[in-house]
């Protein structure tokens, strides 16, 4: 992670190399006006409090297709909720002490490793093209929503303020992208829109549904 600049300084300059050997007269483009910008304009947009850190995400994701950079959203999200787990688990020996805080803790882990099972859920759902998405589009949307739901029962059960700062920080990275993807989804008609995709948004509740009562008889 650390040496990506270096990584990208390195190929800039191997880019820059490249352009004066074959002495083309490349005019340079400013990031903001390349097609890469605008999709992640059309996508992070839709993202009524805060767009950066959607855009900030996406920025590095290399496809200008709509459908795979709001995969990377999600996919962000679950890998930063991920590391939220991690980050608990790793504050637990510091808390050990104090009862109330382990108890918060753990209970906070439980929710976030919830969140995960959901995020698995969510990939079933959106499949693997565009049709599945839009048939599933109601779950997507339940799921995302149910994530988000995890995040604040976890910090709503915290009533040290220190320990609820400290866990706010360290779990706010996936909490903010988790809603960043959820505002994504509840915007898809608006970003299908922009992109001319022309795939209708399934309404309706698509999830696996328990077997009916019946089915507990023989
Ligand atoms: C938006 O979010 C970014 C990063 O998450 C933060 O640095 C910035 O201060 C926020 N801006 C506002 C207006 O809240
Ligand atoms: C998450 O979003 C909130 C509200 O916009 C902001 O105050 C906070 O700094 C964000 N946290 C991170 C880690 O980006």
């Amino acid at each position: 992670m650390n040496n990506t600049p270096i990584k990208l300084a390195f190929l800039f300059l191997s880019v820059t190399a490249t352009a004066t050997a074959i002495a083309t007269p490349a005019k340079r483009t400013n990031y903001l006006f390349t097609p890469h910008a605008k999709a992640v304009a059309g996508i992070c947009t839709v993202i009524p409090t805060n767009t950066s850190l959607c855009c900030k995400t996406l920025k590095h994701v290399p496809t200008d297709d709509p459908i795979e950079l709001i995969r990377a959203l999600a996919f962000a999200a679950e890998t930063s909720v991920k590391h939220s787990v991690s980050f608990l688990s790793g504050i637990k020996p510091k808390h050990k002490s104090n009862a109330n805080a382990a108890a918060a803790i753990n209970s906070c882990e439980k929710n976030l490793k919830y969140a995960l099972e959901d995020f698995a859920e969510f990939w079933k759902a959106t499949g693997k093209d565009v049709t599945t998405l839009a048939h599933n589009y109601f779950t997507c949307k339940k799921t995302l929503m149910s994530i988000m739901g995890y995040h604040s029962t976890c910090l709503d059960d915290i009533e040290d303020k220190n320990l609820f700062n400290e866990v706010e920080f360290g779990i706010g990275v996936g909490k903010n992208l988790s809603s960043d993807s959820f505002d994504v989804f509840n915007g898809l008609n608006t970003i299908f829109k922009t992109f001319g995709i022309k795939v209708k948004l399934n309404e309706e509740d698509t999830s696996p549904r328990p077997p009916p009562l019946s089915d507990y008889y023989y």
